[in-house]
This record gives C-alpha cells, sequence and structure tokens, in this order.
C-alpha cells in the first residue's frame, strides 16, 4: 500500500484556496500508521537523539511514538497559553492563519540533541517558530521531520540554517 493513498484531500477547508491534506485516516489505519511511525525511526536511528519535540496537535500523535521507538524523551512545542511553568514563545504565520507557539523554557538542555516533528510543513513557518524556540534554549535541531511535505510553498527553504536536515516522508506538488 502506498502511504500517500491514506491522506485524503479536502478542497476549500478552512478557507477558500487551501488544499488541506487530512491525516486521520492514516492514523486510522493500523498498518499505515505503525509503517508511518517506522519510516521515521529508520531515517533516525543512527542520530542519537535525546528528545523529540512535537509541534501541538498532530505532531504530539507521530511525535510521542517516535520518542518510543528512539528510546528518547518527548517535549511538546504548545498553542499559546497551554504550558503551565515559565515558557518561552514565538507568533507565526502559517498557511491558513497566524498563531503563537510556546515551549517550556526547562524543556531541552543546552547542547541536547533534539529531534523537531510535525505531521506536515506547508510555508515552514510553524516548524521555523519552533526550531527558534528550540535555538533560544541552545538547542538547535539536528533535524526537522514531518510526515507530509507540501512542495511549492517554500517550508524546507525557510529551514535552511535552522537544523542541518529536513526530512519527510511523503511529497505532495
Ligand atoms: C498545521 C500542521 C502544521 C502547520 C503547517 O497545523 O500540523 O503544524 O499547519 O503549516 P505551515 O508550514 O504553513 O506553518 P495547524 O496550525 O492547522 O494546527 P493543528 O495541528 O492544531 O491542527
Ligand atoms: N497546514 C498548513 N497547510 C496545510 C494543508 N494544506 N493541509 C493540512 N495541514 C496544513
Amino acid at each position: 500500500m502506498d502511504l500517500k493513498t491514506a491522506i485524503r484531500a479536502i478542497p476549500d477547508h478552512p478557507k477558500p484556496g487551501i488544499v488541506y491534506r487530512d491525516i486521520t485516516p492514516l492514523m486510522a489505519d493500523g498498518e499505515a500508521f505503525r509503517r508511518t511511525v517506522e519510516g521515521l525511526a529508520s531515517a533516525f536511528k543512527a542520530h542519537r537523539i535525546d528528545k523529540v519535540a512535537g509541534i501541538e496537535a498532530r505532531g504530539f500523535v507521530f511525535g510521542a511514538a517516535l520518542a518510543t521507538a528512539l528510546g528518547a524523551g518527548f517535549v511538546p512545542v504548545r498553542k499559546r497559553g497551554k504550558l503551565p511553568h515559565d515558557t518561552i514563545s514565538r507568533s507565526y504565520s502559517l498557511e491558513y492563519g497566524e498563531d503563537v507557539l510556546e515551549l517550556h523554557r526547562d524543556a531541552v538542555a543546552p547542547g541536547e540533541r533534539v529531534l523537531l516533528i510535525d505531521d506536515l510543513i506547508a510555508t515552514g513557518g510553524t516548524a521555523v517558530a519552533a526550531a527558534e524556540l528550540l535555538a533560544e534554549l541552545g538547542a538547535r535541531p539536528v533535524a526537522c521531520a514531518f510526515v507530509i511535505e507540501l512542495e511549492g510553498l517554500g517550508g524546507r527553504e525557510a529551514l535552511a540554517g535552522l537544523t542541518d536536515e529536513v526530512f519527510s516522508l511523503m511529497q505532495f506538488g
């Protein structure tokens, strides 16, 4: 089975002109979900990752499974107002809006080997904000990983300089 067939396209969601790539069918299919996590884990098993940083919300789903597979810890990069302890924050724009991301100030230690993960990269606004938060704590991500990359929106290019590697399991043009 081609894992791309488990991604559903929803035209004009959440705004006219956006083709929303819905990953929930892939997550609901046990074999597709397992193969996705295994694909990510095999790409990073030699990277000696200390912590996986997952971006709310769908990055939590893949990030937690990946952290377990890699024997790494998991830290959440959350939307504004959700984290209870001392935080740092960044505002950002994404393909269809804008928001604020936050990270606990003690989530990572300087020099830790962090893998940043989200389900999807489009413009890269979200991932850049998350990578900048990690860098502010002295933990530049060694790699940024995505299940889906929407090509042609500049996301990969936006991350250049903030990480050594940008990885995606599947691409849509
Ligand atoms: C989606 C996706 C990424 C982001 C990518 O999240 O999960 O986090 O958009 O877009 P960008 O590359 O243009 O920044 P969304 O903000 O819809 O939040 P959700 O995961 O809570 O649904
Ligand atoms: N996040 C940003 N753009 C998206 C899209 N086209 N589909 C799903 N999530 C997204």
